[in-house]
């Protein structure tokens, strides 16, 4: 189990036992204090970060790794969190180091720590298995990648136009909207990936010339190509900010679930 895991069940436990004899004023103030990190005139990834702060300058290391772990399921970057841990340290003074120090090793655990691939592999074949149409399913399967697997920025898929066997469509994703809503066979990676009808693993998009990039923030990039009766019918697309994230492992792991979706296909 992963240290978010435990963090996540402690938490879970102690707030069962504190809802068993909560009167109405602790559920009211429960209640608020998950309402006021909900979008509103500003959004929750800075909701968040105004909780982290918070919790640096008051020196709760609980409260500093759930918003942590929030912060990155908002979709919080390295650098970002840098600079917020910044505006506690200054607020704060010395006195937070050693805070900010664990919020740091907490943060760099995050990056790596993910759902093993073979529970992810199990829940991914029983949304394919389940009565939901291609579309539910592959959303699905993109959202549930992503939240379980801190290095995916950004996953999609993309499919083959029925009309134009040159061209990809972009079909269910969870992230950032990205304006490549098509992209020509040949190129970009997704492109060469559908020419080829081979894996790219691509460790550092600065160094490719036949790249197109979704945003600045993005430094590596995996595609796999899904297939329906042998012929190419579209592909799985993971970016990453971070350089160099993916293994041997990962290919492998996101190979399977590119088979699995061509189960439903
Ligand atoms: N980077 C891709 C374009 C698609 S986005 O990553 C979502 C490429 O070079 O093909």
């Amino acid at each position: 189990m992963t240290e978010k895991e435990r963090f996540n069940r402690e938490r879970d436990r102690l707030n069962q036992m504190v809802m068993k004899y909560a009167n109405k004023e602790t559920k009211r103030f429960f209640s608020l204090d998950h309402q006021i990190y909900e979008t509103g005139a500003l959004d929750e990834k800075t909701k968040e970060f105004a909780g982290l702060v918070a919790s640096l300058v008051l020196r709760c290391d609980d409260c500093i790794f759930y918003h942590l772990i929030r912060c990155q399921e908002t979709g919080a970057s390295s650098e970002e969190i840098m600079e917020i841990l910044n505006i506690g340290l200054m607020v704060g003074g010395s006195i937070v180091i050693p805070h900010l120090r664990r919020a740091v090793a907490r943060w760099d655990e995050l990056q790596i720590s993910s759902t093993p691939f073979e529970i992810q592999l199990q829940q991914a074949r029983e949304i394919a298995a389940s009565d939901s149409s291609v579309s539910e399913a592959t959303q699905e399967i993109c959202l549930y990648l992503r939240q379980h697997n801190p290095l995916f920025d950004w996953v999609g898929f993309y499919w083959i136009n029925p009309k134009n066997p040159r061209e990809l469509i972009l079909g269910a994703y969870a992230g950032e909207p990205t304006e490549h809503v098509t992209i020509p066979v040949g190129k970009g990676i997704c492109g060469q990936a559908a020419e080829r009808k081979e894996t790219f693993v691509i460790q550092d998009v600065r160094l490719e010339d036949n790249y197109l990039s979704c945003n600045p923030a993005v430094l590596s990039e995996i595609v796999i190509p899904i297939f329906k009766e042998g012929v190419i019918f579209g592909e799985l697309d993971i970016d990453s900010h971070t350089e160099s994230p993916f293994t041997m492992r990962h290919r492998e792991f996101l190979e399977e679930i590119a088979k699995i979706v061509e189960t439903r296909l």
